[in-house]
């Protein structure tokens, strides 16, 4: 349980401070007056603890994350329970860590944002009942964020990207296509109809119990499928991209998860191993799947840009791609979406690996957008309630 009293204490800030963040936010340029708005974004969707104060500059002013991935990773998966327990542990000192690098007092704030979907329930409810309970203290608007359109929104932190731009979104709990057509305007395009690509890589990490190999040991699934794949060879096994005459945009990765099985089960009965421990082939494992999973998904993106100009819903020489989420922080994948890009005669953009992964400067980023779009700002919080799943996941 959240206690608001120490809350309290930990958000009144000397007034020194107030006066010198105020005039930190506050640009003098030639005969203006510009004063900044500035929002506080909190993420507790799964299992990071983040949360960091932006301007509509697209200044970081201040960040703090938590990162729970070792405790998962050896536990084999996220425990809901614990990951609740974990952002109960962190949040006061995460929020707190944000406020007092970005050196403004919470008085200063515009708003404060805070994802409130998709994702683990017991997760999200951490973050929106701090969160409600620090706008009821500071008397301060609240934007609930959805998590993928804060995903989706980071590249114009980051770049001048006008909508519309089509994003490709694939991290451990979502895989989508969508034309952004304005903050909250998004035309869905495909979607995964089983799991998302990091989970499918996160499951045969862990099948290949990367966990216990020296070189992996404190990586994500994902990333340590990205690290041995470079000492291996991908064509050693022969494995077809899935929904190959498929119609449509969407993706699938369950079917690629269970051949993948089918091969080390295989493999650890060629090479006497048994389950559990490091095959030797691994890395070959690791290179072919990665490498399949990134045909798939370019293959996909493929059809989603040329229907999107077919529909002259995209500049026909000058439109954007985005790739963001945790799986987008991989440079193999990153190339294959590269040539999709040139192809097609768009632009690739991703975000830097930091802001590609769950992050609290997402978040935050896109309260300003909302902000200054005046869309889903929120006077009164009463009934507000996250919603761990959502049709566009
Ligand atoms: O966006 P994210 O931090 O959290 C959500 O799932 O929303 O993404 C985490 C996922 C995990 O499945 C992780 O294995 C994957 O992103 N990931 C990667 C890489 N780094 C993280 N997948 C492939 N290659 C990477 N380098
Ligand atoms: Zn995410």
């Amino acid at each position: 349980m959240l206690v608001l009293s120490k809350t309290a204490r930990i958000f009144s800030k000397p007034r020194k401070r107030e006066v010198r963040g105020f005039l930190r936010s506050i640009n003098f340029r030639p005969g203006t007056l510009f004063l900044h708005k500035l929002v506080l974004g909190i993420e507790t969707s799964c299992d990071d603890t983040a949360a960091a104060v932006v301007d509509d500059t697209g200044n970081v002013l201040g960040e703090a994350i938590h990162s729970q991935t070792e405790v998962h990773l050896k536990a084999g998966g996220i425990i809901p329970p614990v990951a609740q327990q974990l952002h109960k542990e962190n949040i006061q000192r995460i929020v707190e860590d944000a406020l007092s690098a970005s050196r403004i007092s919470p008085s200063e704030l515009s708003a404060v944002a805070t994802t409130i979907k998709p994702g683990l329930a017991l997760s999200l409810g951490v973050g929106l009942s701090f969160s409600l309970q620090l706008v009821n203290q500071l008397k301060k608007p609240f934007i609930p964020i959805h998590h993928m359109e804060a995903h989706a929104l980071t590249i114009r932190l980051t770049h001048k990207v006008e909508f519309p731009f089509i994003v490709l979104l694939i991290s451990g709990g979502h895989c989508l296509l969508a034309l952004v057509q304005g903050v909250s305007d998004f035309l869905l395009l495909g979607k995964s109809l089983d799991i998302a690509p990091g989970d499918m890589l996160d499951k045969v990490a862990r099948r290949l119990s990367l966990i216990k190999h020296p070189e992996c040991s404190t990586m994500s699934g994902g990333r340590a499928i990205e690290h041995l794949a470079k000492q291996g060879n991908r064509w050693l096994f022969d494995i077809n991209p899935p929904m190959q005459n498929a119609k449509n945009c969407d993706f699938s990765f369950t079917g690629l998860q269970h051949i993948t099985d089918k091969i080390i089960m295989q493999k650890e009965r060629e090479e006497g191993v048994e389950k559990g421990q490091i095959l030797s082939s691994a890395a070959d494992i690791a290179a072919a799947v990665q490498h399949i999973t990134a045909c798939h998904l370019a293959k996909r993106t493929h059809r989603a840009i040329l229907f999107c100009k077919q529909k002259n819903l995209l500049s026909q020489t000058n439109a954007v791609l985005v790739v963001s989420g945790g799986v987008a922080s991989n440079l193999y994948i990153r190339r294959a979406l590269e040539i999709v890009a040139n192809a097609t005669q768009c632009t690739l953009l991703c975000p830097p690996p930091r802001l590609c992964t769950d992050n609290g400067i997402m978040i935050a980023w896109n309260g300003i957008e909302r902000l200054r779009a005046g869309l889903g700002i929120l006077h009164d919080v009463e009934g507000i309630r996250y919603e761990p799943k959502n049709l566009s996941k």
